[in-house]
């Protein structure tokens, strides 16, 4: 069931770099599935501009309270952080229809930069199920480890290797750097991918070299968010057809369409 309603707002911060932390009481949306997604209405309702709502993965769900972790980019997520506790904030949620499978063996989760917080809840939900799993969190530089906190408070600290591209905190290099040995540890290892472009295409052609299942969460642009406006269609190479990032996804298995 999806939610349009207004909610509380219980923190709205600056994390560290670009990266802010909205924390909602949403008790509606304590079942959301992981790797679902809120458009999120960044103004009060009597401002209409920007008139449409943003995309967010819901990173989290702890209690009664939803956990948004957003980089400030342009006017709408300028906007958002104005918004003060205790406020309301207007959300259409738990948005998607598909999302990562849970019957593989061994996942390995590949986060870059704010991608990590379309993961999040997957590998709680994985680690509260007694699943097998790694997580790799890759940012450029130290300062833009902006889920380093919430993974250190939330007992995740074993679970993820970090890597940096300057070596500044954790293995120095891409996100892709050990993959193939990783893959290799475990039979069934499926891959889990939140990220920008760029990185998700290098974690697909280690996913077709070593024949690895892998399924992407995409964050293009959307304006409605549950697939009327036709706005975030991508390729699917199987069918030779379109679909909508936010109706048929957000997360598509990565050997089968184009990105
Ligand atoms: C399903 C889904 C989940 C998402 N989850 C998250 C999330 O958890 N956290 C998060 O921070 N973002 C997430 N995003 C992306 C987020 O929706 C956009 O960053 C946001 O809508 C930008 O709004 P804005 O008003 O600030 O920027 P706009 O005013 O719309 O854009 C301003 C400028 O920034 C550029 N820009 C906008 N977004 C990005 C981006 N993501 N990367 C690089 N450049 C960009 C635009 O091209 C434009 O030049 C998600 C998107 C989707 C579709
Ligand atoms: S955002 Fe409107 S159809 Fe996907």
């Amino acid at each position: 069931m999806i939610f349009d309603e207004k909610y509380t707002i219980v923190e709205n911060r600056h994390i560290s770099g670009i990266t802010w932390l909205l924390r909602v009481k949403a008790p509606q949306l304590r079942d959301a599935p992981a790797g679902s997604f809120a458009m999120v209405r960044a103004t009060p309702d009597y401002v209409y501009d920007p008139m449409m709502r943003r995309a967010f993965a819901i990173a989290d769900i702890q209690g009664d309270e939803i956990l948004l972790f957003y980089d400030v980019y342009g006017k709408g997520t300028a906007m958002l952080t104005e918004r003060k506790e205790g406020e309301t904030v207007s959300i259409l949620a738990p948005l998607g229809r598909n999302f990562f499978p849970e019957d593989h063996n061994h996942y390995i989760l590949v986060g870059g930069g704010i991608g990590f917080a379309g993961l999040s809840l997957f590998m709680r939900r994985l680690k509260e199920k007694g699943k097998s799993f790694r997580a790799i969190y890759g940012v450029r530089r130290k300062e833009q480890l902006s889920m380093l906190d919430w993974i250190k408070e939330n007992g995740f600290e074993n679970d993820v290797i970090i890597y940096t591209e300057d070596g500044s905190y954790g293995e120095k290099g891409l996100v892709t750097r050990d993959l193939k040995e990783l893959i290799a540890e475990y039979p069934d290892t499926a891959l889990a991918v939140c990220g920008p472009k760029g990185m998700m295409r290098a974690v697909m052609e280690v996913a077709r070299e070593t024949g690895t299942p892998a399924y992407l969460s995409l964050e293009g642009k959307m304006a409605c968010g549950f697939g009327i406006c036709i706005g975030c269609v991508i390729k699917d190479t199987e069918k030779d057809s379109y679909v909508r990032v936010c109706y048929e996804g957000p997360v598509f298995d990565g050997h089968k369409i184009q990105f």
